[in-house]
Parts: structure tokens; sequence; C-alpha cells
């Protein structure tokens, strides 16, 4: 089983020509909500990635934002362990998406800062936690040791960046990270590879993309091209790679294997509109990738070894 401790946000999303720039108004088109949020995106697409029973601990407010994260989340076959923080309001984003499919949030936290780590549930019978930075460090880190402690794989979602401490590194067996997040956390010098390496957790992966993604796992490296799609909204599209990612994981898939089932379940959450609302469905996945590839995978492979400075 596995273990999503984090955020649950509504998501309003307005879609735009381009982002505005400080102190641009731009005009808009409809005005939509959907279920979002860091932890609540990745713990609806370890659920739907199937074969693994996922829980997720959340925070709501007692408002009316917070049912149709519930009933997105339930939906999927979620089990919540949902804290109400009292005259907390349930977090909200504010997005903008433009003609490419690109996005800028703000997250009102809510209800998401007051998850403590007294509000972590029994460990018994899951085998992997996972993280984002949408909820206090401090209980991120408490979760992250208590998690180490009774035996699970900690996976970390390091988003949005933030400096991390060395108590939550050690306490982290998988890394997750964008290459700005990378750069954050690993300092600005010397290739993907070698920021891969500088980092102390057992295994990190880090998403380049359109290139696609590269992992380091031990000593060893792994690379794995993106999946070209029609791009709509890439909102939830890196969450939806950390909960496929971690559904395969926990189903004892091989990281190569993993890698490969979460990047084709965030390139098909880039063809739709909204977080949660655009996380594939297992099947999807297998009929996505069974079909016939249209790009010279090999040579998108060498660019990104390349890119990456893959020994
Ligand atoms: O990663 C996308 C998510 O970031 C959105 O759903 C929004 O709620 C913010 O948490």
């Amino acid at each position: 089983m596995v273990l999503v401790a984090g955020s649950a946000n509504l998501d309003f999303v307005v879609r735009a020509p381009h982002i505005p720039a400080p102190g641009e108004t731009v005009l808009g088109g409809a005005f939509q909500t959907f279920a979002g949020g860091k932890g609540a995106n990745q713990a609806l697409a370890c659920a739907r990635a199937g074969g693994m029973a996922t829980h997720m601990l959340l925070a709501l407010g007692e408002d009316a934002f917070a049912a149709p994260i519930e009933a997105s989340l339930r939906g999927a076959g979620v089990t919540l362990h949902t804290v109400r923080p009292h005259g907390a309001a349930t977090g909200t984003a504010f997005i903008c998406v433009d003609d490419h499919g690109e996005n800028a949030i703000t997250v009102a936290p809510g209800a998401n800062a007051c998850l403590q780590a007294a509000h972590l549930p029994p460990l018994q019978g899951f085998s992997h936690l996972l993280m984002q930075l949408e909820i206090p460090l401090p209980t991120v880190t408490a979760y992250a040791r208590a998690a180490q402690t009774a035996g699970l794989r900690v996976v970390l979602n390091a988003a949005p960046a933030q400096a991390l401490g060395p108590e939550l590194l050690a306490a982290v067996d998988l890394l997750v990270v964008n290459e700005g997040e990378l750069r954050a956390l690993a300092g600005n010098q010397g290739s993907v590879a070698d920021c891969l390496t500088r980092l102390p957790c057992p295994a990190v992966v880090v998403t380049l993309g359109a290139r696609g993604c590269v992992a380091r796992q031990g000593d060893g490296f792994y690379a794995q091209t993106s999946f070209h799609v029609q791009v709509v909204d890439t909102t939830g599209a890196g969450d939806t790679f950390c909960g496929s990612l971690v559904a395969a994981l926990a189903r004892q898939h091989t990281m190569g294997h993993a890698l490969r089932q979460a990047s084709a379940a965030a390139a098909l959450a880039c063809t739709q509109m909204g977080a949660q609302s655009s996380v594939p469905h297992a099947a999807d996945v297998l009929a996505f990738l069974s079909q016939p590839s249209h790009v010279d995978e090999a040579q998108a492979l060498l660019a990104l070894r390349q890119f990456a400075g893959l020994p």
C-alpha cells in the first residue's frame, strides 16, 4: 500500500493567450475549477495507475471547496485520512494556462499549512510514503523520519523548490525533482549527471520537460525520452509522473520500467485541461504505449544522454 501525505487544493483556472507579466492585465477565456494540489494529484495518479491500494493524509477546510476534492479522490478509490483544522479554509490555487499549455500558479495553502507531525496515521501495511513540499517542512521531515523508522521507502517530490535540511535528505530513499529544483538542491555546477551524483539520496529522478527524464539509482543511470502528444495543459503532469512512478515501484517494477510508465502517464496528462481531471487510467497508458512511435527514439535518447552528461 502507498500512503501519500500532502496538499489538496481547489484549482481556479483561466486560459489566456499568455501568462501576464508583473503589472499586466490579460483578457482570458472561461473560468473553470478543478480538483488539484500536488499531494492529491499524486495520490490520484497512484490510484489510477492501478494495482496498488492508495491512502492519502490531507487537510481540508469545513467549506464548500472541500467537497469536489474529496469526490475526485474517493472516485479514484483513494482512502482518505482527513484532518479538518478549525477555522481553516480549503487550500486554493490560482492558475493561468497559456496557449502553449504552460502555466503560472499561486497557491493559498489554507488548511494544508495545518498538517502536523501528530496527524500521521499508523504506518503498518504501507510500503511507500510519497510527499511533496506544499505542507510545512518540519511536518514533511517528521513524517519522513517516522516512515524511515517504520521501514517504508520514502519518496519526496521536492516541489515547490526550497532548501532541504540534511535530516530530511537522510530519510529520503527516492527524490524526484525537475531541473530547476535539482540545481537549487545540488548547486549549479556541472551537468545534470553531476548534480544527481552530488545529492546524498540513494536514488534521484530528474524530469527534463520535453527531453524526458534521467535517474540515478546507486551508481547506475537511467534515461527515458518523453512521449510526443498534443499539449493542452501541463498542469499536474509532474504530479502524474510522481504518482505513476511510485505505483510502479511499489509493484516492484524496475526503475527503467517505472520511468517509462510514468513518462507515458505524464504525457497523456498534458492532453486535457485540469490537474486531476487529466490523469489517465492504467488502460489508457497501456493503449498509448502499445501505439507505434513516430519519432526516432534512438536519436532522442542519444540527445537526452548528451544533454544530461550521462557517462
Ligand atoms: O502541480 C500542480 C498543482 O500545483 C495544482 O493542482 C495546484 O493546486 C498546485 O498545487
